[in-house]
């Protein structure tokens, strides 16, 4: 017993001599029981290195580099993703951050070309066309197999008489039963969408006077 005794002390003061005053400030590097990773064979920035020419370990990227996410160009403007903007929010300039604000703009900012729409048509068809279906109407592939009960007809007089803004707020942020898209789509595309879903809702409001003279005469 008594061994144990002097053997259990010893051992209490290993321990607290190799450990105990691990949170002190050390001139060396602390012993590490468990280092984790906290030590690795990584350079760490601006420190010298011997393994490139300039000495540094921190080099510049090599000539030619893409930049990941350049600014989106509309018109003549650049614009980043975190502006307040009209482009990122649908509203007008620093209201995008408000809650509540409803003064949404009227017109998409993207000037609406064929490559637009043909964008637009194909984003729809992945992403909108399963609830909305591939007209608009709200008969997508969700209602018939019966995940959704109610999907907006998009083609109702409420929802064309919105604003191109509010159209994008909904496609970004959701509403009611919708979820968000803004994480799946990137700006450009959800107005290419909105323009898109315009052409859509055109192509039941159009009447036979919109023809050129010539096809209307075809059709007589
Ligand atoms: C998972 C199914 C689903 C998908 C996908 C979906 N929607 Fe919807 N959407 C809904 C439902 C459900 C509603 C009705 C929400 C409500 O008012 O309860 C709705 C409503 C809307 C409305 C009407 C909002 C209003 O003001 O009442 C618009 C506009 C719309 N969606 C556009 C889109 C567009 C554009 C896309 C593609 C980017 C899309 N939705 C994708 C389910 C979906």
């Amino acid at each position: 017993m008594r061994y144990f005794f002097l053997l259990f002390g010893v051992l209490v003061l290993i321990v607290i001599g190799v450990a105990g005053r691990r949170g002190d400030l050390f001139r060396h590097r602390p012993l590490q029981i468990f280092p984790d990773m906290k030590i690795q064979l990584k350079l760490r920035p601006q420190t010298p290195n011997g393994f490139f020419a300039s000495g540094l370990s921190s080099q510049l990227p090599p000539p030619g580099t893409i930049v990941q996410s350049p600014p989106l160009r509309v018109g003549e403007q650049q614009v980043y993703p975190f502006e307040d903007l009209p482009v990122n929010t649908g509203l007008p300039a620093n209201m995008g951050r408000k809650p509540g604000a409803t003064n949404f703009v009227e017109l998409n900012p993207f000037p609406v070309t064929g490559r637009l729409l043909a964008r637009g048509q194909q984003r729809y068809t992945i992403y909108c066309a399963p609830c909305h279906g591939a007209i608009g109407d709200g008969n997508g592939i969700t209602k018939k197999i019966g995940a959704m009960a109610i999907v907006a007809n998009l083609h109702d007089k409420r929802i064309v008489e919105l604003a191109d803004g509010e159209l994008f707020n909904t496609v970004s942020n959701g509403k009611n039963n919708m979820q968000g898209y803004a994480p799946q789509i990137v700006v450009e595309d959800r107005w290419a969408i909105i323009a898109y879903l315009r052409a859509l809702q055109l192509s039941r409001l159009g009447s036979v006077e919109d023809l050129a003279p010539e096809t209307r005469a075809k059709l007589k």
